[in-house]
């Protein structure tokens, strides 16, 4: 069974959470783009882990951890992180791999990122991780991307400084600080030792395992309402993290595919600037925010809240092809008298979008239409059995299917291990 898991909003639905759970029953793990942009945080017993680049599966000794090609990897970022999971006391070596072909966010990238950033008026910045995301990724379609198999070559440190007089024409340009081509190239030179013995050919080791029958789970990072060609453009990251960007990050065909999972939590955050229809700018988003925990695992922003936004979840359905869904923080809702379900977003012409629009500016002029739901007012952060849970947070979670699609296969009502119940899958 190989699976696909995806968020289906705008990141952070606690896609770490789930892919710590499946990994149980899963051969490999694969994250197959973003970089470390992304924060997956899994809970077990009182110690909370927090992953940017290794794959969330890593808590689970003898399972293989890949970074796919569709990746974009700061080594530095990277070798902090293995440096972490190893003080936690997980073994990596013969387990945790790197592909050749995944690109490096190099220190030029992050420069440009943050000089971009800068430029951007009012009302045009995207409010990034600032992690050089964007620049990486530009390189990499601008074919003059530095690629992880390039560390292993003779000439690494000419690629450098041909690549810092480049990034040094584009920062000048910006009005930002050039870099020391020399430097870089000290800087760079732990690199190749440190990694070394973690690059291979995923590829080839991916379809070993497809051919040995092996189960493989492709993580996803950010989500669909990020994604470069789904999200809310361009206030977007630059992958691809929707279902699509698992073959392309990986190198597999979409026959490998045997099923799609969303993540999706039962209320909406988003941080950094663009559009987000059900926005709370009252008690109740605070609410949410507290209750929830919505700051930024990455950047430690808090997060903007709002109401579940249905239409965005059926988007990503129809986008992912999800075939179930992982609902997540049903427990953050439980002190709320009223919980509300966007269904549309209603033009001042009368006229209700069902779907996401792409016209950003005809979506500012919207009003978000909602379904108001009695809330349940009790405890469901222990609920072991899914029959258990109270009457009206039933009709929540099956008026969200109903209008949205897809099974639920499971479901989350807090942040540790054991608080996963599994439904459907
Ligand atoms: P990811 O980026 O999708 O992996 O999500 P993050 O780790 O950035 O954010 C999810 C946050 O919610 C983390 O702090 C999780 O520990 C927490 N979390 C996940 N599932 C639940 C849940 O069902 N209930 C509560 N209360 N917290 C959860
Ligand atoms: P996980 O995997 C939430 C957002 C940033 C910004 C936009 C572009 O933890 O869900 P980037 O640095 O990628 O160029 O920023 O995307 N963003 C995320 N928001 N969760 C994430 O990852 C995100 N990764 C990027 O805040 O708005
Ligand atoms: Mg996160």
């Amino acid at each position: 069974m190989n699976t696909v898991l995806v968020g289906a909003q705008w990141g952070d639905e606690g896609k770490g959470k789930v892919i710590d759970f499946l990994t149980e029953e899963s051969d490999v793990v694969v994250r197959f783009q973003g970089g470390s942009n992304a924060g997956h945080t899994v809970v077990v017993g009182d110690k909370k882990y927090v992953l940017h680049l290794v794959p969330s599966g890593v808590l689970h000794e003898g399972k293989h951890c890949i970074i796919g090609n569709g990746v974009v990897m700061d080594p530095f970022d990277l070798m902090k992180e293995l440096d972490q999971v190893k003080s936690w006391g997980f073994n990596l070596l013969g387990r945790f791999h790197i592909s050749e072909r995944a690109q490096m966010v190099m220190q030029w990238h992050r420069a440009l990122d943050k000089a971009d950033e800068a430029a951007r008026s009012e009302g045009r910045k995207i409010g990034t991780t600032g992690r050089g995301i964007g620049p990486a990724y530009a390189d990499k379609v601008g074919r003059s991307g530095v690629r992880v198999g390039d560390i292993l070559k003779p000439n690494f440190e000419d690629i450098v400084r041909e690549h810092v007089e480049d990034a040094n024409r584009k920062l000048r340009s910006l009005g930002a600080q050039e870099l020391d081509p020399e430097e870089m190239v000290r800087l760079y030179m732990p690199v190749k030792p440190a990694l070394m013995p973690y690059v291979t050919d995923t590829i080839q080791f991916i379809h070993e395992q497809l051919e040995s029958d092996k189960s493989i789970l492709f993580e996803g990072a950010q989500a669909t309402m990020l994604d470069i060609d789904f999200g809310t453009y361009p206030f977007v990251t630059s992958s691809n993290p929707t279902a699509g960007g698992a073959c392309t990050g990986s190198g597999v065909s979409p026959r490998c595919i045997d099923r799609v999972i969303g993540v999706l939590k039962l209320y909406t955050t988003r941080v950094g600037e663009g559009p987000f229809p059900t926005e709370l700018f009252d008690e109740d988003g605070e609410t949410l925010r507290k209750r929830g925990g919505e700051y930024g695992a990455t950047t430690g922003r808090p997060r903007r809240c709002g109401w579940f936004d249905a239409c965005v979840a059926r988007f990503a359905r129809r986008i992912n092809g999800v075939d179930f869904w992982a609902m997540t923080k049903l427990d953050v809702l439980d002190t709320f008298p009223v919980v509300k379900i966007c269904t549309g977003y209603r033009r001042p012409d009368g006229f209700v979008y069902q779907t996401f629009p792409m016209d950003l500016d005809a979506l500012a002029t919207c009003e978000p239409v909602y379904e108001e739901m009695p809330g349940w007012m009790c405890d469901t952060s222990h609920t072991t059995d899914y029959a258990e849970l109270p009457e009206n947070a039933k009709r929540y979670i099956e008026r969200i299917l109903e209008i949205c699609g897809g099974k639920l296969g499971v479901l989350s009502v807090g942040p540790a291990r054991e608080t996963t119940l599994r439904i459907n899958i």
